[in-house]
């Protein structure tokens, strides 16, 4: 019997639908290939739908969403919809209330693929980051003063606790040890100057490092992760960090494995339903034209069947895009592939089929 799984798809805007299309065609490929069977039910979020009716996400969404094995989300932003309305009202809503406390990133350089560090090479740049995703500067703590006033006051504040700290520290360890290259964790964080928040990170780290003495540890700035991931990435092995600090060393960490045409993430929710994505954005202005690249959309449908426990299966898809990106297509950039969007699909789906 097919082992069956649920996969709720919200292709959402721009080039999202054009993507996702690409990374069904390779889990479908997989399914053939190893006999599973993948479901996949269709929801409409995002900016097309929010002009047209006013809503951002129905009340009913997230409960209904709470009823699959995995969210497979293509990209979320429209040109015509004012920023953060969209980002807040679905991404990162999904995010809080189905408590995908996890946003992995994985930061690999791929064969073949142009990174702007001179001299690196794929064995130098090969990490993985563990962002903290539900709670820090994401929380939505703080308010306006005297707003429109020039005594205006804004505070935005960064929310820290002892459980969600932990349970992102202990996963970032566990993460560590199941991956069992370096089995190096790092801890990134800012103890020299938010003597608050990381404070309590750390403390939390160095407690939670007692039950790890397998995990050899490391703390740095953020500031000194920057120039590190640019000097001497090979030093890293899982990196965890709050949620600002992840957001932002993961596009850089984007830029180094080859930019956004690959790179992908996950928010994961370890017991609950967990949502992937390629992390590029909607880019509005290649839409419908495929020619946009579906590698990192691809790499996201890897990334599920990861989560489902499917490694081989897992495997079969990277070792197909290893071999793309190698071999059959010249650039990464949408447009340069010398490839279209469908025939990369195909290209990575019949490796699948052939493997
Ligand atoms: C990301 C994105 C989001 C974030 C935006 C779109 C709200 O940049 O997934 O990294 O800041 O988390
Ligand atoms: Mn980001």
């Amino acid at each position: 019997m097919a082992d069956n799984y649920k996969i709720a798809v919200i292709p959402g805007d721009g080039t999202g639908p054009e993507v996702v299309a690409e990374g069904i065609k390779v889990l479908d490929a997989v399914a053939r290939k190893d006999g599973l069977k993948f479901d996949y039910q269709k929801f409409d979020f995002g900016g097309e739908r929010y002009m047209r009716t006013g809503e951002v996400l129905p009340d009913t969404a997230v409960d209904e969403l709470r009823g699959f094995d995995a969210i497979f989300l293509g990209a979320i932003g429209h040109p015509d919809v004012q920023p953060g309305i969209l980002e807040k009202g679905i991404l990162l809503r999904l995010r809080f209330e189905l408590d995908q406390y996890i946003n992995l990133r994985p930061v690999k350089l791929y064969p073949g693929v142009d990174t702007p560090l001179q001299d690196k090479k794929p064995e130098h740049i090969d990490f993985v980051v563990v962002r903290e995703n539900t709670e820090g500067l994401y929380a939505g703590a703080g308010g306006f003063l005297r707003k429109g006033t020039p005594m205006e006051v804004a505070v935005q504040e960064s929310i820290n606790t002892r459980a969600g700290v932990e349970r992102c520290v202990r996963f970032a360890f566990d993460y560590c040890r199941k991956r069992n290259r370096e089995n190096k964790l790092t801890l990134c964080g800012k103890t020299n100057v938010l003597t608050y928040a990381f404070d309590l990170w750390e403390r939390t780290f160095n407690e939670v490092k007692e039950e790890y003495k397998d995990i050899e540890t490391d703390y740095a700035h953020v500031d000194a992760i920057c120039m590190w991931m640019v000097k001497n990435p090979e030093w890293f092995d899982v990196i965890v960090t709050d949620n600002m600090f992840g957001d932002i060393i993961t596009d850089l960490g984007a830029m180094i494995q080859g930019g956004m045409g690959i790179a992908a993430g996950a928010n994961l929710n370890p017991e609950g339903v967990s949502m992937f994505e390629p992390i590029g954005g909607s880019a509005p202005k290649y839409t419908g034209q495929n020619k946009i690249n579906p590698l990192a959309a691809i790499c996201a449908a890897q990334m599920i069947l990861e989560h489902f426990g499917l490694s081989e299966s897992a495997a079969r898809v990277e070792n197909a895009v290893m071999e793309v990106t190698a071999n059959r297509i010249d650039s990464l950039s949408a447009g340069r592939m010398g490839k279209t969007t469908t025939e990369v699909g195909d290209l990575v789906a019949g490796l699948v089929a052939d493997s």
